[in-house]
């Protein structure tokens, strides 16, 4: 019998309403398999200040400390309620940052994943879509401009500026380029290096790096593209790309262009891995205008708990199972508001009435 423990944090808006799907998923898959999950929730997010005073409060960081992986909801409040927290504790830069920078969560992997079944979802034109999307954006995830110091002041003459710094060592490349390597060899064997070496000296160092990094996997083949390129080859012929590998920002930018050419950011889940612990989370914000109306549908949650289960606890079969699961209700013709709109052959349900379609599904699959 495997025991985990796992520190669920719901987060702002939508994130305690999908989390609950996550949770009953979580908790079948325990009636399933050999493997008891320990789950401690914990407040994390805009709410966390307001009721803690910080947004990733003391109690919080102990017990994802203890926790074998933090299944975290997403995080933040309208732009107009966020001005009522000061600018110095708002959850991205005091809790999710530190998070990320306290267990060195260094490789986000966040698929970019559409069957052909639910090729509707998407804006592209089938014709584009063809067998439908399935990549991966391998982002770097502490380092680069998110993570420099940062300058504001006001300069000789007299101007407010504003200065940030980009910084990367050798090593922090080369581990995640190992990271991306090794999941290209997993899958296809091509790895789309994407980079700005045309304008930018942490790109020339990065591909330095690349070179040397690639001469252990001789296997696989590089292809290397501006990131500005790469966002409108993103849109004209995403079949292309298998693994994409970049730095931070880069990857910010492009995993949401990956959700725009599924048709949501609701359907892009990811994980987030550091030495010692890794964290799953939604790549999407806690879309406040959404939230409450049990609307929203929990595939980014769910797929994120279907990620930990086998990259942290080696469940890849169970894995495999619970994406098929939420691929089925899809596939029956089901969605959610946010995703879809009414009319045609779409039946609308609700966030938790997906859920439980999911683990009716999942319910009916052989296990091992
Ligand atoms: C993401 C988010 C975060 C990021 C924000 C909320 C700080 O956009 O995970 O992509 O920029 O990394
Ligand atoms: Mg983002």
């Amino acid at each position: 019998m495997n025991y985990f423990k796992i520190a669920l944090l719901e987060g702002d808006g939508i994130g305690p309403e999908i989390m609950r799907e996550a949770v009953k998923v979580l908790r079948l898959v325990e009636e399933r398999n050999d493997v008891i999950f320990e789950l401690t929730d914990a407040p994390f997010g805009a709410g966390a200040y307001f009721t803690c005073g910080h947004p990733f409060p003391e109690e919080t960081q102990a017990i994802c400390d203890e926790a074998d992986a933090i299944l975290k909801g997403p995080i933040g409040l309208s732009h107009e309620e966020s001005q009522k927290i000061p600018v110095d504790m708002q959850p991205e830069r005091a809790a999710l940052l530190p998070m990320r920078r306290r267990y060195n969560t260094f490789a986000n992997f966040r698929p970019v994943s559409l069957p052909r079944g639910l090729a509707h979802f998407s804006p592209l034109k089938p014709e584009i879509i063809g067998d439908g999307i399935d990549l991966i954006i391998v982002r770097e995830l502490v380092g680069g401009l998110y993570f420099g110091e940062k300058e504001v002041g006001v300069n000789e003459q007299g101007l407010r500026y504003v200065k940030e710094s980009l910084e990367y060592d050798e090593e922090q490349i080369r581990r995640i380029l190992h990271e991306a390597f090794k999941l290209a060899m997993r899958r296809k064997k091509v790895l789309h290096n994407i980079h700005k070496s045309n304008v930018l000296k942490s790109s020339v160092l990065w591909n330095e790096v690349l070179e040397e990094v690639a001469a252990d996997y001789s296997d696989v083949e590089v292809r290397h593209i501006l990131v500005d390129a790469a966002a409108t080859l993103l849109c004209l012929d995403p079949g292309q790309f298998d693994v994409m590998v970049m730095e931070n920002m880069f990857g910010d930018i492009l995993s949401d262009q990956g959700g725009g050419i599924l048709g949501s950011l609701g359907l892009m889940p990811s994980a987030c891995k550091g030495p010692e612990k890794s964290y799953y989370e939604p790549s999407h914000g806690s879309a406040p205008d959404i939230a409450g109306q049990s609307i929203a549908n929990p595939y980014s949650m769910i797929g994120s708990v279907a990620m930990m289960l086998e990259d942290s606890f080696a469940m890849t079969m169970e894995s495999k199972n619970v994406w098929s699961a939420m691929q089925s209700v899809f596939a029956d013709g089901y969605s959610t508001p946010d995703l879809s709109k009414p009319g045609g052959s779409v039946t609308m349900i609700k966030t938790a009435e997906f859920g439980d379609r999911v683990i009716e599904s999942l319910r009916s699959m052989p296990t091992g």
